[in-house]
């Protein structure tokens, strides 16, 4: 299975699609933002500084980023494909993310841009639930993704939270870094010729069978 990377902007659905890949080829979705929110909950200093970082929409610093990136790839699970969301968020991040990648003997596989709207991301953002027993992710503006009661979980009936960066004034803050920073990325991919792009705006499924076609080719 081919290694998978995704570069979108916040809630423009990497983790969802990156969940549905994982079920369905059974590689491990690595998301940078899933274990930087884990480490928030820990009642250290490191947690206290990335809970900050978090609610604000900002970067956490790239020393850190970049260790736990690598120390997540070594693990046995990835030795037969995985799927990264959420890093690389600047380019020097992408240079290290290509120097573990060779360091590990991987392949960097297809990196996929997922190109969408910021009306459409502003929608998800505010609409996005998560339920705080099994993680489920639902979006109350959506009609695929909207749980049948707005505060409980379809799966398994528990509660349904928002993140406390999914704000419309933390959401403009991540945006802009995203497009600040993005360019030179995509840039540097699309010379590995490894870059293709997929539109987001589309429903769920769409999307999916947009990624497949590519991870197939
Ligand atoms: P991270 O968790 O990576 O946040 P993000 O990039 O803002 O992305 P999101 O998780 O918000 O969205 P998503 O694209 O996964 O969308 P989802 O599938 O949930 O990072 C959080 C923070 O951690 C960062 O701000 C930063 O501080 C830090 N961080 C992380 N990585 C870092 C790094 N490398 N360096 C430094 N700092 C880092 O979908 C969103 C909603 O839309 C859901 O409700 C879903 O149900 C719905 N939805 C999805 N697809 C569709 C569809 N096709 N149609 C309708 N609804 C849909």
């Amino acid at each position: 299975m081919k290694n998978i990377m995704f570069i979108a902007p916040p809630a423009a659905g990497k983790g969802t699609q990156a969940e549905i890949i994982e079920e369905k080829y059974h590689i491990p979705h690595i998301s940078t933002g899933d274990i930087l929110r884990d480490i928030a909950e820990e009642h250290s200093e490191l947690g206290e500084y990335v809970s900050e970082v978090l609610s604000s929409g900002e970067l956490v610093k790239d020393d850190i980023t970049d260790q736990l990136i690598e120390n997540r790839l070594k693990k046995e699970d990835c030795k037969n494909g995985f799927i990264i969301d959420g890093f690389p968020r600047n380019i020097e991040q992408a240079i290290r993310y290509d120097q573990i990648i060779k360091r590990l003997g991987y392949d960097i596989g297809v990196v996929i841009l997922i190109n969408i709207d910021k009306k459409t991301l502003e929608k998800r953002v505010v609409g996005r639930r998560i339920c705080e027993n099994c993680d489920a992710v639902f979006n109350i503006n959506s009609e695929d993704s909207a749980p049948q009661i707005d505060s409980v979980c379809d799966i398994c009936g528990g509660r349904l939270y928002q993140r406390n960066d999914d704000n419309l004034e933390a959401f403009e803050n991540r945006y802009s870094l995203y497009i600040e920073k993005v360019t030179p990325i995509i840039e540097h991919y699309k010379n590995l010729n490894v870059l293709y792009e997929v539109d987001g705006n589309k429903p769920k499924e769409s999307v999916t069978k947009q990624i497949e076609d590519i991870i197939r080719r």
